[in-house]
Parts: structure tokens; sequence; C-alpha cells
């Protein structure tokens, strides 16, 4: 099979077009054919040797789409089902097949393209776990997403109407737009330096609850709009620690995936409540570019890699 690999840890760079063997499915074990395949930072990070203890040749990609091959024994799926799947931390994504475990496979959501559901995996998937799974957004409380724009915070913000919470985004004003379309009420700029009392004069009291995808000083800032005894959720898992104060509670956590969340994320695709929000497809021969895409932070929504027709 083609896939794009690394045969060491140095960057982006080390990323190149190679051929492996076709992988064969263990009991519990799913071969996908994948069709599409999400880029994150978190592949950057592996690239980069952020994550240790990684074999090589690593083929990178960590969230995919596409068509069930084979199962192994024990595995609740059907070859020919279209699938959906994160592979985390064994990566493999970006070639014509990888392997997943059974228990992280869900059928994709019908109204989603191969390559937009292949985006929302781990993008979606942290955002749903933030909100709904630890956070408990309730219908009528406010909150605050920043980052807004990005993978996650574009199906956070989603997720948050849905859950009938009104939304805060934070992103540059390019983007504003784009998140008032996607469901918040109000948007705020980072490079405001007051960009936290304007949020204030908006929500007096501090917004219920902080799902924060931006890290370093917008963080730090944004638990400034957060009300007493309110809630914060970080998923920037690199840095000092926030420091969190008036009574607010918080954790960081990395996400878990599984069925059940892809399962919950298809029904609200399917539903029309979370559209995916894909900026750009790239060809499995430009993973590197689709990378260094993603390494900007600027992008809008996904960038997705597209395999086979
Ligand atoms: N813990 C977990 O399980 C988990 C899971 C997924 C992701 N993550 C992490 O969560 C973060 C967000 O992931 P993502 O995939 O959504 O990233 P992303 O798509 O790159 O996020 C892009 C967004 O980040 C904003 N941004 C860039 N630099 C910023 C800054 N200095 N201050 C404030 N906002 C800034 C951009 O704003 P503008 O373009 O509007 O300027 C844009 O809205 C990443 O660090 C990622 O590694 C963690």
């Amino acid at each position: 099979m083609r896939v794009a690999l690394a045969r060491q840890l140095a960057g982006i760079d080390s990323v190149e077009l190679g051929e492996l063997p076709d992988p064969s499915p263990a009991a519990g074990q799913v071969l996908i054919r994948v069709r599409g395949a999400g880029v994150g930072l978190w592949d950057v990070g592996f690239l980069n040797g952020g994550f240790p203890g990684i074999a090589l040749p690593f083929v990178p990609g960590q969230e995919v789409a596409g068509v069930a091959e084979a199962a192994g024994a024990g595995a609740r799926v059907q070859p020919g089902e279209r699938v959906y799947a994160t592979l985390f931390p064994a990566g493999g994504g970006f070639g014509e097949l990888a392997l997943a475990s059974a228990d992280q496979v869900a059928p994709v959501p019908e109204s989603a393209t191969f390559q937009e559901a292949a985006g929302l995996v781990i993008s979606a998937g942290t955002a749903y776990e933030g909100l709904v799974d630890r956070g408990r957004l309730q219908a009528g409380e406010t909150v605050l997403i920043t980052a807004a724009a990005g993978g996650v915070g574009s199906a956070a913000v989603q997720i948050a109407v849905a859950q009938g919470a009104r939304v805060l985004g934070v992103a540059s004003p390019g983007n504003h737009e784009y998140l008032r379309g996607l469901g918040a009420s109000e948007v705020f700029d980072y490079h405001a330096a007051d960009w936290v009392q304007q949020a204030r004069a908006v929500v007096p009291g501090g917004v219920d609850l902080l799902l924060d995808g931006a890290g370093s000083q917008t963080r730090d800032q944004a638990i400034g709009a957060v009300r007493d005894g309110g809630r914060a959720l970080f998923i920037v898992l690199q840095g000092s620690p926030p420091q969190l104060e008036r009574g607010i509670t918080g954790e960081s956590f990395a996400a878990h995936g599984g069925r059940q969340r892809l399962e919950a994320l298809s029904r609200l695709v399917d539903a029309g409540k979370l559209r995916p929000q894909v900026e750009a497809v790239f060809p499995l021969e430009q993973a590197r570019a689709a990378l260094a895409r993603v390494a900007g932070r600027h992008t809008r929504g996904k960038i997705v890699l597209q395999m086979g027709e």
C-alpha cells in the first residue's frame, strides 16, 4: 500500500511517500480502506518527537474515514461498512489501508463525505467530550470558546449551540462572520488587549463554561471571563498548568475517542446540527503541504487528505 511516512521523527520535512506491506487485522481490529484522513496539530507533534516510544517508520494520521475491508475476530464491523475511526496513538491514517481498534470505529454520518467525516473524528470528538461529557453544558448556559475557528472550535461552537447554550467565540476578525454563521452569538478578537472586558460587558457575571483551545496568553486571559464558581476545560496540554481562582473548577484533558462518541457525532451531523467544516482537501502526495498548513495554526475548520476517488 502507498503511504506517507517518516523514517525519522525530524519534523514535517521528514515525511515522504513510500510503500509498506498491506496490514491484516488481528482479533478486535478493523482494516479500513482509507478515503479521507484528517490532518491535525497532533500529527505535527508526533513528527517533532513529542510522543515517546513511537516505532519507525511512522505513518502519521490519527483519524480516518473509509470502507471496512476486513475485520478480525470479535470486531462488530462488517466488511463494506462505511466507517470512521480514531487511530490514536498508533497512527497510520496517511495510507491506503489502516488498522483501527474495533471499539474506536463507528458508521460514518450518512450525510457526510468520507473527507468530512475524517475531519470530525478528533476535533469534533474532543469538542463533544469537553462540552457535553466533561463540561456538562446545559441549555441556557453561556460558554466561551477560544481558537473558535479551528478544527476543534468550529465543531465546539456548533455542538454548544445544539446543547442550547449561548456561545461567545474568540478568533481573528476575519473569522467573525464565519463564527456567527456557525451560531456564535458574540465574537471577540484575541488581538485586542481588552477582549476579556468586552466579553464581560456582554455577560457581566462571566460565562458558565470555558473551552480553551488556544493555550498560553489567550488561555490565561480567558479564565478572567469565567464567572465565580464556573467551569473551565483545557485541551492544550503544553506549557504551564492553568491557574484557577474564584472557585472556578477546571481540568486539562486528552480526548479519549471511542465508538459511542462517534455515534453521538453522527446523530448531530445527520440532524443537521453539526456541519463539517473542511478548509482544504489535499491528495496523499501533498501530505507535507497539508501538515505545513496545519502547523501555521490559522486553518478554518479542518485540513483533510483524500485517498482514492
Ligand atoms: N487535548 C486533546 O485531546 C486535544 C485534541 C485536539 C486538539 N488539541 C489541541 O487543541 C488545540 C486546538 O486544536 P485545533 O485542531 O482546533 O487547532 P487549529 O485548527 O490550528 O486552531 C486554529 C484556531 O486557533 C486560533 N489561534 C491561533 N493562534 C492563536 C493564539 N495565539 N491565540 C488565540 N488563538 C489562536 C486561530 O485563530 P485565528 O486563525 O482566528 O487567528 C484559529 O481560530 C491545539 O493545540 C491542539 O493540539 C488537543
